[in-house]
């Protein structure tokens, strides 16, 4: 085999990273519950409370049901495959470790890639949601329709495709004005603000306090169970029919349209693999870290059901709000009190899982960084405040960028298909790691044996993963597929050549001296 070759399909060790993750002592054993909060803490945000707006409105209608349950289905297949791996090598790089291990360096080093589309596309699709909910707080608070002015408070662009008689692209965003009148979007400030604030703090080390997370996440629970419990009585069943409108051209109704969408609400369920990162302070991993993914996910589907089909139930589907549904629905329904309380919950539910998002891009970084794919300034961490702050304000700003200039349903398509992308690799990387590594100590094992635990299940996730990815408009593949594309570029001209691992091969298989602690683990398998 060609050291070219050998290279790239390097994998990391695997005694290596457990060895190491069995040293380390971890002091607050998180429990079963702490885990599942976790979960949810990652999990409701933008996807129900912002983007299933467009997706029942423009895509599936009532339909939006079925879309929820699609992306429920293929969530849960990869969230074993997620707690699988997780249990086996609970390191900080999530995904890009798991594949670096089973696949080799150029998968881990996409998986990785593609892991940016789903923490900073993520939390940017979650800040421009956040916009649209601070403004249906704040006006309702002042008893207006709207306060801030919409110029300030939208994307300059809107990206439209599959209309008839319009040509897919990018198109300037014509809002209407405080005074009514049609003016272009220039820029989201909002959405721009609280990305940078939620940076300067991870700057800084504030952390998130258990309490404060499980706070939180109580908060939007109960704002999320309130929205079902006073909906439910809005609700006007003629708005249920037709349950699948007639389709109207690809991805509008009908059946394409309950499939696009389901890749719309996908990105509702992104957030459970953010459990595994934490596998390794878990109390009892076998037990508890399958408890808290399932659990956090299985809660979450009940929920996202609940509240779609409250909201199709309360609105004619065509009338949805497009960037706060939720909210909107109550206010629609002359509930503007009710509308402020959930729009507040909804703000602390989005900042919560912008938070999450925006721990976990820097720990990436810092894995890939670790490992020599990315320059060492990128696992620096600040002499004073201990935290990761070149990477945190890189990504920062990344996200915040992206935040004020992009729409939202834009971000969070290219946020899910990203992630599809990755859970199809993870799914793939259980499947090998059975085959190849069938006497791994697994905390967690998927139950079911080798044929239908090791076999049957990941082959079904990483299909799915793959059926979910395939029905995504053009666009957002082509999208996804480019940011790859520059992503393979950044790795042969830096990354390939940089690699620890590649240049213990390139040495003729004797580790690279090298200064970090990790050194001592660098080997190279088959
Ligand atoms: N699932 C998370 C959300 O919907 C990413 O905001």
């Amino acid at each position: 085999m060609s050291h070219f070759f050998r290279r790239i399909v390097a994998r990391k060790p695997i005694d290596s990273v457990q060895k190491e993750i069995n040293e380390a002592e971890y002091k607050r054993p998180l429990t079963a519950w702490d885990l599942t909060l976790m979960g949810i803490g990652g999990i409701i945000g933008a996807g129900i409370f912002v983007l299933t707006g467009k997706a029942a409105a423009k895509n599936a209608g009532p339909g939006i049901i079925i879309s929820f349950v699609i992306s429920g289905i293929v969530c849960v297949f990869a969230c074993l495959c997620y707690a699988e791996l997780g249990s086996t090598l609970p390191v900080s790089g999530s995904a890009y470790s798991f594949t670096y291990a089973a696949l080799g360096e150029l998968l881990a080093w996409i998986v990785g890639w593609d892991l940016m589309l789903e923490y900073l596309v993520g939390a940017a699709t979650v800040a421009v949601g956040w916009s649209g909910y601070l403004d249906i707080f704040v006006s309702g608070l002042v008893g207006k329709n709207h306060i801030f002015d919409p110029r300030w408070s939208n994307a300059p662009f809107v990206w439209i495709e599959g209309t008839p008689n319009v040509t897919d692209g990018f198109y300037l965003n014509k809002v209407k004005c405080l005074d009514g009148s049609s003016c272009q979007a220039v820029f989201n400030i909002p959405a721009f603000v609280i990305v940078v604030a939620i940076t300067i703090l991870l700057v800084l080390g504030i952390r998130e306090a258990a309490w404060v997370n499980n706070t939180m996440v109580i908060i939007k629970l109960l704002v999320t169970v309130m929205f079902i419990l006073t909906g439910i009585k809005f609700i006007n069943n003629a708005n249920y029919t037709p349950f699948v409108p007639p389709n109207e051209g690809k991805g509008q109704y009908g059946l394409s349209g309950i499939f696009e969408a389901s890749v719309s609400v996908f990105f509702a369920y992104i957030g459970f693999d953010a459990v595994t990162t934490t596998a390794q302070e878990a109390a009892n991993p076998q037990r508890d870290l399958p408890i808290g993914i399932i659990g956090s996910l299985g809660i979450c589907t009940i929920l996202y059901i609940a509240v779609s089909s409250v909201l199709v139930g309360m609105v004619p589907y065509r009338s949805i709000d497009l960037k706060a549904p939720v909210g909107q629905a109550l206010i629609d329904v002359g509930l503007p009190a009710m509308a402020v309380i959930i729009s507040f919950g909804a703000l602390v539910g989005l900042t919560s899982v912008m938070i999450t998002m925006m721990i976990g891009q820097p720990r990436i970084f810092y894995s890939m960084a670790y490992d020599g794919l990315l320059p060492p300034v990128f696992s620096r961490i600040h002499p004073k405040f201990g935290t990761p702050y070149i990477t945190t304000i890189f990504s920062g700003t990344l996200c915040a960028l992206l935040a004020g200039l992009l729409p939202v349903d834009l971000l969070g398509n290219l946020t899910s298909v990203g992630t599809l992308s990755a859970f199809f690799l993870v799914s793939v990387s259980t499947l090998v790691l059975r085959v190849t590594q069938p006497d791994l100590p697994r905390k967690f094992q998927i139950p079911g044996g080798f044929w239908f635990g090791g076999i049957f299940v990941p082959f079904l996730s990483a299909f799915f993963s793959a059926g979910l990815f395939s029905q995504a408009t053009v666009a957002s593949i082509a999208r996804v597929f480019i940011w790859m594309a520059i992503g393979l570029v950044i790795y042969f001209a830096y990354g390939f050549w940089h690699s620890k691992i590649g240049q213990a091969i390139a040495n003729g298989g004797a580790p690279v001296e090298r200064s970090e602690k990790s050194e001592k683990h660098i080997a190279v398998l088959g």
